[in-house]
């Protein structure tokens, strides 16, 4: 019988601290996410000094509970993967930093894995079905991406945001009408409240670029209607800003990537990134790909936001294709797709 291949896989990019451990690739044994919200709300947004501090102070007792709770010895893993980029430099230090650690202690193979492509992965978790090659739309707070995912290792960008990520759009939106820190759950709740086609906000098309994507204008068209009003002494309905920002953003998001299935004669589409658990994303895309005759797939929210899980999936398959990262790997916040 064949062996059981167990990743630990290690995230620390942005604000969460997860581990997890994940067995031939699809099955997770444990998911461990110690968020920092709490702190950085107390801000307004993610502060990258505080994020590495709280990842010091968090990452040996999340892989310690990762292990305990897939009843598993660190001597029982096959190899390590973490997420070297992109994200914050000194929160990815501190995973890459504690990677390194264990795979020299333990003698046991490295895998650096790229975030966005760890975003893909979270997909095969609980579409076991679910293969390359298909499309991809990743949103995430710092990521917008069309992506044909060729092999589980070999990516092809055929489209990317200009400026604004979708989930940053909606997190300085978020604050623009008071809402806070993390800025997409709390206007996704907001917009139930709210008329999606109370106030008409742009919906960005990029000149020449046809799958590529834009949301600073989305975002700066809110600001001036919020600045307007204010100068016009005209009360704010926060719900029907809301509500319609976040269809005008899901509106182009769903374009996109229905638009690029039909043209490259695709099946089937799959959606990733923390923006993926948005309800009215994932209400539009559910009817357009009914309506278009696609198979759809998404992860559940806890594999949609940073989690560990994800990272150990995409790690296993580069394992799995001979990738291995050497003790000099290091944070790359930057980090391309290629
Ligand atoms: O993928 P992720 O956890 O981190 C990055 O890799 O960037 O995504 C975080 C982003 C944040 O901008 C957050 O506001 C957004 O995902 N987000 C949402 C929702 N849940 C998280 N945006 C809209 N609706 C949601 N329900
Ligand atoms: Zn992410």
């Amino acid at each position: 019988m064949e062996q059981d291949v167990l990743i630990l896989g290690i995230e620390s990019s942005c604000d969460e601290t997860a581990a997890s451990v994940v067995r031939n690739g699809r099955e997770v044994l444990s998911n461990v996410i110690s968020s920092q919200i709490d702190i950085h709300t107390l801000y307004g947004g993610v502060v990258p000094e505080i994020a590495s501090r709280k990842h010091i102070e968090r990452i040996n007792y999340v892989i310690e509970q990762a292990l305990n709770e897939a009843g598993v010895a660190l001597s029982d893993v096959t190899a390590i993967s973490v997420t070297y980029g992109p994200g914050l430099v000194g929160a990815l230090l501190v995973g890459v930093g504690e990677a390194k650690a264990i795979a020299y202690a333990s003698g046991k193979p490295l895998v650096g894995v790229h975030h966005i492509k760890g975003h893909i992965a979270a997909n095969y978790i609980e579409h076991k079905e679910l293969t390359p090659p298909f499309l991809c739309l990743v949103v995430s707070g710092g990521h917008t991406h069309l992506v044909r995912v060729q092999d589980y290792t070999c990516f092809e960008v055929l489209g990317r945001t200009q400026d604004d990520a979708a989930g940053e759009a909606f997190d300085k939106v978020a604050r623009a009408i008071g809402l806070g820190y993390p800025g997409g759950p709390k206007i996704d709740k907001l917009a139930k409240e709210g008329n999606p086609e109370a106030i008409s906000f742009p919906r960005a098309k990029v000149e020449g670029s046809e799958y590529d994507f834009s949301f600073s204008g989305v975002k700066s068209a809110v600001l001036n209607y919020l600045n307007a009003c204010e100068m016009k002494g005209e009360t704010v309905c926060a719900a029907d800003v809301a509500a319609s920002f976040q269809q005008a953003v899901v509106d182009v998001l769903v374009e996109h990537g229905i638009q690029a299935a039909k043209q490259l004669g695709e099946d089937r589409l799959a959606v990733a990134g923390g923006v993926a658990s948005n309800s009215a994303l994932r209400f539009a895309v559910e009817n357009a790909c009914k309506r278009e005759g696609l198979e759809l797939c998404y992860p559940s929210p806890v594999y949609c936001t940073d989690n560990a899980a994800m990272i150990a999936v995409q790690g296993y398959y580069e394992y799995m294709a001979g990738v291995r990262s050497g003790l000099d790997l290091n944070a790359v916040p930057n980090l391309a797709m290629e």
